[in-house]
């Protein structure tokens, strides 16, 4: 997408809606407990397993929460994070010619030795910047809750890795960034050409673009947690009362 299409669905938060098919995630899903030691499994019964394997860069700092907000869902994979405080990569095998869904789990909470309100940093997956001067503190403050969680849907990039990189923000002394937890789903193609609201005569190649999740609603129903999704996606949905719409939809934000 070029500056002004991007710009153009920045402004209109490009409230497409596109529904979602049922269809089965049959690549190997990857969940990491960022700074575990031992593979685990969620209440869920979601099987995470540590992320060392998957660093590239050497010599990078983990931590252990001292504090358990209650309302964690569950410990894991928030109790444990990575801490970066040079810029750092990850490397994923994943199938080049398929899309993905990439979720990250931030937690901002007590690390020894650390002041959360120091972490500023950026993120970028396959060279696109997903996250930029983030603070996951503020973001957190700025909802009321104690974590939280991003989802993207990346295009296919033809390459047999998925890269993720943490850069801690020069812009702020002593600024480190952190993770708690990235899961890496594969996903069928659900996107293709769709016309922008209100501009008819304009475009969006949504199968090539990637893509950030702003809310996903269960109209008519209940929440419905990751473990019981259609398709093993493993997708959160959220009761649709405080946001009355249409039926079965999903936001997302190009970027
Ligand atoms: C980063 O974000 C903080 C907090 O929102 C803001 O005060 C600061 O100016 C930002 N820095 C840059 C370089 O954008």
């Amino acid at each position: 997408m070029n500056e002004k299409t991007r710009t153009l669905c920045s402004l209109l938060c490009f409230f497409s809606v596109i529904l979602v098919s049922i269809s089965q995630s049959n690549g190997q899903d990857l969940a990491l407990a960022c700074g575990a030691s031992e593979p685990s499994s969620d209440p869920d019964k979601k099987k995470w397993e540590p992320d060392t394997k998957f660093l590239k860069t050497p010599n990078t700092d983990h931590a252990t929460a001292t504090y358990q907000d209650p309302s964690l869902l569950s410990t894991i994979p928030y109790m444990t994070a990575r801490i970066f405080t040079a810029p750092a990569t990850y490397e994923i095998p994943v199938k080049g010619d398929k899309r993905h869904l990439l979720r990250l789990h931030f937690y901002p909470s007590e690390y020894t030795g650390l002041n959360i309100d120091d972490s500023y940093f950026s993120v970028a997956a396959n060279d696109i910047t997903l996250l930029s001067n983030f603070s996951a503190a503020i973001t957190c403050q700025a909802l009321t809750q104690a974590y939280l969680v991003r989802e993207y849907s990346l295009a296919p990039t033809l390459k047999d890795a998925l890269t993720i990189t943490f850069t801690p923000s020069d812009k702020h002394p002593k600024a480190f960034a952190f993770i708690n937890g990235i899961e890496v789903v594969e996903m069928p193609e659900l996107f293709d050409t769709a016309v922008l609201v209100g501009f008819t005569d304009q475009t969006a190649d949504a199968k090539s673009a990637n893509l950030q999740t702003m809310f996903r609603l269960n109209v008519g129903g209940q929440d419905i947690p990751g473990s019981q999704d259609s398709g093993g996606l493993t997708r959160t949905w959220y009761n649709d009362a405080p946001y009355i719409f249409s039926a079965g939809l999903v936001f997302f934000f190009f970027f």
